[in-house]
């Protein structure tokens, strides 16, 4: 398995990352957000979009697996880690790398939402609407991407990619 061709490169997605930085700013400036990212592949994309919002907020994260070992969705969805931060009244944004069948991200908010927070919205990074199983949709998205197995800047294939600085597409 390489890389066919880069999708994304690490300057389009640092801008794009800014321009949600703002966005979040204006929106959440006054609400002490707790930003809650989903592990592990919105790892650097949580990192690098926290550092672009320049008002008080707070952390913490949620594990989720979805995937067996290959590129299919096994569509059973675990945690494998909770918040440590008591949600209820605050104003949550799930930080998600991507959101392709969305199975992953219904878990989470359901989840989520169980623990009673004044609003809840979600960040990702990549939107693969091609994919869709489940009926969800983020607030916020960095790109809109076509039905490809795409790896880097935290995703995976087979747990190896995750630290290439761009988006990358594999070789079929
Ligand atoms: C991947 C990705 C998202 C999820 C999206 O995570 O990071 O969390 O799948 O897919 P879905 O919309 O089809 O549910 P994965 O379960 O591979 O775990 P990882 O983040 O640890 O790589």
């Amino acid at each position: 398995m390489e890389i066919e061709r880069i999708l994304l490169t690490q300057a389009q997605l640092q801008t794009r990352i800014r321009e949600l930085g703002a966005a979040l700013s204006a929106d959440y400036a006054e609400k002490t957000p707790v930003f809650v990212g989903v592990l592990r592949g919105a790892v650097h994309f949580f990192t690098d979009l926290t550092l672009r919002f320049p008002h008080p907020c707070q952390y913490d994260f949620v594990g989720a697996a979805s995937y067996g070992d290959g590129t299919q969705s096994s569509g059973q969805v675990r945690l494998t880690k909770d918040v440590m931060t008591d949600l209820k009244g605050r104003h949550v944004v799930v930080v998600e790398d991507i959101l392709d069948t969305g199975l992953t991200l219904r878990f989470v908010t359901d989840h989520l939402r169980s623990k009673q927070p004044a609003s809840l919205k979600l960040c990702v990074l990549l939107d693969k609407p091609e994919r869709r199983r489940a009926n969800v949709a983020a607030d916020y998205v960095g790109f809109t991407i076509p039905n490809e197995f795409v790896v880097g800047y935290g995703l995976d294939y087979q747990e190896l990619y995750r630290n290439l600085p761009y988006i990358g597409v594999l070789k079929p």
